[in-house]
């Protein structure tokens, strides 16, 4: 039966609540109907994309009502672009179902007893907030459906970012509400620049074209680092974009670029080249001063991350003399931030440049109880690896969207430290791994922090203690 609803047109549906991943949900003859783009409080006719036993998915083809929760989303790439999902649901009832996300993964997942999720910390910012973006050159810009049907021909090359489940078709970005007026300048000023100058935006199916991808990073201090990457190896035109960015933008304090002939746009592999300034930037909090590489992670909302860290530290309740691990360590930014209230501090990451990165910081910053390994978790987590080092009275883990591996789960367990605080971007994998957990620890606080407004993501902390 379901199959055959694929394409069938429900109508009058109610949309009911927002579940995980951003999804909406409604009931169809009591199946849930998973929709996309519109808010709870809406009644909408759905046409079905997909039909399976247990749900449906749809699009909305018709709005009846519109929910009163709605507010106009200010972005004129809404809808179309990746980003900011969630800009016609206004930012309270945002931060309601992350919060609530965070509840539902540990009922459905962790199945341990947790106590009342704390009220999540709302971003101060919920525009121009993130400190990086990154943009693609394509010869293949997106074209709305109005675009197609006026039948006018249209400027094919665009800068923007990709359309979902698209790889080859980018949105061009006129004006981009995530990071501050330096972004949109660059951006939009090379486009014209490459434009007028006949510069070829890269194909992304034939592999070939000079301009292929540019990476815009800002800190709270005013630094800028720009990376543009070239798909081919063109040397005067290169010199001829970067000598442009260079004397349009005398701001930018890191000018780099990089020639990726590879099949992808990731560079974690590629040489970096300076074309002016330093090969890092610098940013700044509690008087810290943090190194950031062109290849490093750096939690991508700046003022945001300082709260994370905040309720990081308060939950390690740290008095000075404790052994901290701080896992996924990235550029050592938690480690360093909690190193004055420990003894020691260990930091683990598998980006060598990411390390080095925080041994740098950790100098600078004249933190000289510090230490730092680069490696992959469940291959440096070792008996001997902890026979070398002091074992840990308090790790603190913060893994990518994936979580744990289950090795790493496996030691923890057996290391024993009398607290955890688990820092993640993914409560879904973070349930998991608290599931697990739950042999030995216990779940005492659990606090959300919203650090990507305007989307349904959501960073959570949960401090586990050992069970006595
Ligand atoms: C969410 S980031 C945390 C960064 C850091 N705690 C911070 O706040 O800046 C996760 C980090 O885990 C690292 N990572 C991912 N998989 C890893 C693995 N298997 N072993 C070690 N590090 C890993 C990534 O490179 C990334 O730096």
């Amino acid at each position: 039966m379901s199959r055959k609803m694929k394409n069938k047109v429900l109508e009058n549906l109610t949309i009911e609540r927002i579940a995980s991943e951003g999804k909406s949900i409604a009931h169809y003859e009591g199946k849930v109907v998973f929709v996309q783009q519109v808010a709870p409080g809406d009644v909408v006719d759905v046409r079905i994309t997909k039909g399976k036993s247990s749900f449906m998915e749809g699009e909305a083809i018709k709005i009846h009502k519109y929910s009163n929760d709605r507010v106009e989303p200010f972005c004129s790439h809404f809808g179309v672009c990746g980003g900011c999902k969630w800009q016609h649901i206004n930012y309270d009832l945002q931060l309601t179902y992350k919060r609530q996300q965070v509840l539902d993964q540990f009922q459905r997942i962790a199945k341990v007893p947790i106590p009342e999720v704390k009220p999540i910390i709302g971003s101060a910012k919920t525009q121009y907030y993130r400190n990086k973006l990154d943009f693609t050159f394509s010869n293949n810009r997106w074209l709305t459906r109005e675009e197609i049907n006026s039948g006018k021909e249209f400027e094919r090359n665009a800068l923007g970012f990709h359309i979902p489940k698209r790889f080859d078709k980018i949105v061009d970005i006129e004006h981009c509400y995530l990071q501050g007026d330096i972004s949109n300048d660059v951006r939009n000023e090379l486009r014209d620049f490459a434009l007028k100058n006949n510069i070829s935006f890269f194909d992304m199916i034939k592999q070939e074209g000079v301009l292929r991808n540019l990476i815009i990073r800002t800190t709270s201090t005013g630094e800028t680092m720009v990376i543009v990457q070239f798909g081919e190896d063109a040397s005067e035109e290169i010199q001829k974009v970067m000598e442009f960015l260079a004397d349009r933008f005398p701001n930018i304090t890191s000018l780099l670029y990089i020639i990726n002939l590879k099949k992808n746009e990731t560079f974690h592999d590629q040489e970096i080249h300076i074309f002016r300034g330093r090969d890092y930037i610098i940013e700044q909090m509690e008087g810290l001063e943090f190194r950031i590489g062109p290849k490093s992670f750096y939690q991508t909302n700046s003022e945001q991350a300082y709260e994370l860290y905040k309720v990081t530290r308060e939950f390690a309740g740290l008095q000075g003399n404790e052994v901290v691990y701080d896992l996924y360590t990235g550029t050592g930014t938690i480690a360093n931030f909690v190193a004055k209230k420990a003894k020691q501090v260990i930091g683990i990451e598998y980006v060598e440049a990411a390390i080095e990165d925080a041994k740098l910081n950790a100098k600078v910053n004249g933190l000289e109880n510090t230490l730092f390994y680069a490696g992959d978790m469940k291959d440096m987590l070792t008996d001997e690896f902890i026979s070398e080092h002091a074992a840990p009275d308090v790790i603190i883990t913060d893994p990518p969207r994936a979580g744990m591996h289950e090795d790493v789960v496996k030691m923890l367990l057996k290391l024993e430290a009398p607290k955890i605080v688990y820092v993640s971007c993914n409560p879904a994998t973070q349930a998991r791994d608290v599931a697990l957990l739950g042999e030995k620890y216990q779940v005492d606080i659990v606090q959300p922090v919203d650090m990507f407004p305007q989307t349904y993501h959501v960073e959570n902390v949960v401090l586990l203690t050992l069970k006595k």
